[in-house]
């Protein structure tokens, strides 16, 4: 048996602190201690009257205990039952190394603790005052978690699964992705337990490879699956950090004999909200729960903080949420860039969506960049200059990055310049095309930056092709003259872009019923993921109380009011000048469509129901009666 430990059983009044904790001292073969009994008599007395303590009645008693809770490790180790409702108290009883102390939480509805009061006698606690312990319960982001609404047998038998050193999260899966968020998990304080696959000379004792060189931390490692999820405290987290796509599907297979209900997968991979959907349902069936959580900052963002997007039942974001958010990157008030974002597919929808503004932002930097080398004839380290300087207003991760791109020398020379130019992608740029096709919504940059992929990939196509039409361009520009219009136009489109990004959100939101709000979104998006930027913390405001389309809203109309004549200039002169803008003149064409009254659309019903009689509606008539004209037949 585990000696010399300290179990603080903690939780509000009527939680069964007292039962519970002289049940557990008698299995652990420790001594109990009601932490009660250590109140001074003027507490006793007010807690009698019903008067509330204060936290100056409180610190007599506090170091009472802590003094206590030393004594007691330093003999046989203890349980001790105290309430320890908000972070102060527990931080004053933390008197000695971590693991040495066991805090377990007893909690349940408020309801339920309600009617167990009620149905009480002798106990000197009123159940007005439970209320109140509500009102100073600062949930404990760590310790062992029980829901005290079942029989006393059943709690014990889970706080002790949990104090047989079982591990709180375990992780499968130790790519780049996966190793950076186990030791973001473990340093952290969580123990966490990490699967890897063993292939024959492949992959071969990856995980045990991993425990041993971060032997500092509290890992667990495995390449046996069985004992992988043995190795797990009940009900199970599991994160998984595979590949998207099938993968997945074969992962949970191989998971599924070994889990029981109740049991959380999380998935944290790109998968397609759909999948993700449809899984979720799948393991509902089998009382598996199941959510998609978007991770977003690559390797280093997951080792030192993600932007995390957590979607699925709302009551596993309650388990597993306060990891996520302890692991998450924090925003400039300190939050972090974690939050529940919505049902079923939601939160990989919202990853996908990042995704495609990421996409968008990425060709917009290619295509600035392209046109101030070659028309212009800047030098890379010109532009660096241009785009570092840029970036002090627009503070952008992925300009920021650009930098040290364009600065990148190999043997002397520009990096960049032996780079293959022919874009990978994965699939989040393209779904959320698809997505925008479903929904029926505009997707201009997000879509143009696809195609651009799509048609860089065309490298053999392209060369032959660039010799048939020997298209000339013009370079030479002087940049002076062309840096105020370049930026205003880079600032336009990028406006147009995350615009066009969140009101594929809204289309989603409406139509999926996932009521996402569009300012928390924006805020977790602030920090640890690879579309931060000024941009994104000033939308957070934007969208505060605000939902409609972003392009709508008041200030925005006055800054593309003032840049769109640039964003125009610069669009036309790329194009007569013979370079490709494919971000920006779909930002500039998406502006004009969005903004002008009169559209061609009318040529275009006209024309269906000319060869389809598919019908038109008329402006000099109610919106929704349809009309179809015999196109052939003269006027009479
Ligand atoms: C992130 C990135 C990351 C990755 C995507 C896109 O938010 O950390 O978006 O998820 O870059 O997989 O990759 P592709 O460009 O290959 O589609």
């Amino acid at each position: 048996m585990i000696q010399k430990h300290v179990y603080i059983v903690m939780g509000v009044s009527g939680a069964g602190k007292t039962t519970i904790g002289k049940l557990l001292a008698k299995q652990l073969e420790i001594p109990f201690f009601d932490a009660d009994d250590f109140h001074p008599v003027e507490n006793v007395k007010k807690m009698e009257s019903g008067v509330a303590l204060k936290d100056d009645d409180r610190e007599e008693w506090l170091e009472n205990l802590s003094i206590k809770i030393t004594e007691w490790q330093g003999k046989y180790g203890a349980v001790l039952a105290c309430s320890a409702l908000k972070e102060k108290y527990r931080k004053q009883l933390q008197v000695l190394p971590q693991d040495h102390i066991t805090w377990i939480f007893l909690h349940s509805d408020y309801e339920v603790i309600r009617a167990r009061i009620a149905g009480r006698e002798g106990h000197y606690f009123k159940p007005e005052l439970l209320q109140s312990q509500y009102e100073s319960l600062e949930l404990p982001s760590y310790g062992i978690h029980v829901d005290v609404d079942q029989s006393p047998e059943q709690i014990i038998d889970e706080i002790m699964e949990k104090v047989k050193n079982k591990a709180e999260i375990g992780l499968f899966g130790l790519g780049v992705m996966g190793q950076s968020l186990a030791i973001n998990m473990a340093s952290k304080g969580y123990s966490v337990s990490v699967y890897n696959r063993h292939i024959d000379k492949i992959e071969v004792d990856i995980a045990k490879n991993f425990v041993s060189e971060n032997a500092g931390l509290k890992f667990q490692g495995y390449d046996n699956l069985k004992a992988f999820v043995e190795s797990l405290e009940k009900p199970r987290n599991i994160l998984l950090m595979v590949n998207a796509g099938k993968v997945v599907d074969f992962v949970i297979e191989d998971l599924l004999p070994y889990l029981e209900k109740n049991d959380l997968i999380i998935d944290g991979g790109n998968s397609h909200y759909k999948d993700t959907i449809r899984r979720e349902k799948d393991l509902k069936k089998k009382n598996i729960l199941f959510m998609g959580a978007g991770v977003s900052g690559g390797e280093e963002g997951a080792r030192k903080g993600p932007s995390i997007m957590p979607g699925g039942p709302e009551n596993s974001y309650k388990r597993v949420g306060p990891i996520l958010e302890k692991i998450a990157a924090r925003d400039k008030t300190g939050e972090p860039c974690c939050t529940y974002v919505g049902p079923d597919g939601a939160g990989h929808f919202v990853k996908m969506v990042h995704n495609g503004i990421e996409y968008g932002e990425m060709q917009l930097i290619a295509e600035t960049y392209h046109l101030l080398r070659f028309h212009t004839s800047a030098k890379p380290d010109e532009i660096a200059d241009l785009f570092e300087e840029w970036n002090r207003e627009l503070q952008s991760y992925l300009l920021e990055i650009s930098v040290d791109i364009l600065r990148k020398k190999e043997n002397g020379e520009l990096l960049l310049d032996n780079i293959l130019d022919a874009a990978k992608q994965k699939g989040t740029g393209g779904w959320s095309t698809n997505a925008a096709l479903e929904l029926g919504v505009p997707l201009d940059t997000i879509s143009a930056a696809v195609m651009a992929r799509n048609i860089s990939g065309m490298k053999e196509q392209r060369a032959a092709a660039a010799k048939l039409y020997d298209l000339k361009t013009s370079e030479g520009e002087n940049i002076n003259e062309l840096k105020s219009a370049f930026f205003e136009a880079y600032k336009a489109t990028s406006i147009v872009n995350h615009a066009i990004g969140f009101d594929l959100l809204t289309a989603a939101s409406k139509e999926y019923h996932w009521n996402l709000n569009l300012s928390e979104i924006a805020r977790i998006w602030t920090n640890g993921c690879i579309i931060r930027s000024k941009l994104m913390e000033d939308l957070v405001a934007k969208f505060n109380n605000y939902q409609q389309h972003l392009l709508m809203q008041e200030e925005i109309v006055l800054e593309i009011s003032n840049f769109r004549t640039s964003l125009l200039k610069v669009v036309g002169k790329a194009l007569e000048a013979g370079f490709p803008v494919p971000v920006m003149s779909a930002a500039a064409n998406y502006l004009l469509s969005f903004t002008v009254e009169q559209s061609s659309a009318n040529m275009i019903q006209a024309q269906r129901d000319y060869f389809g009689a598919h019908t038109y509606e008329r402006k000099d008539k109610a919106r929704g009666e349809f009309f179809h004209t015999q196109w052939l037949q003269e006027e009479k």
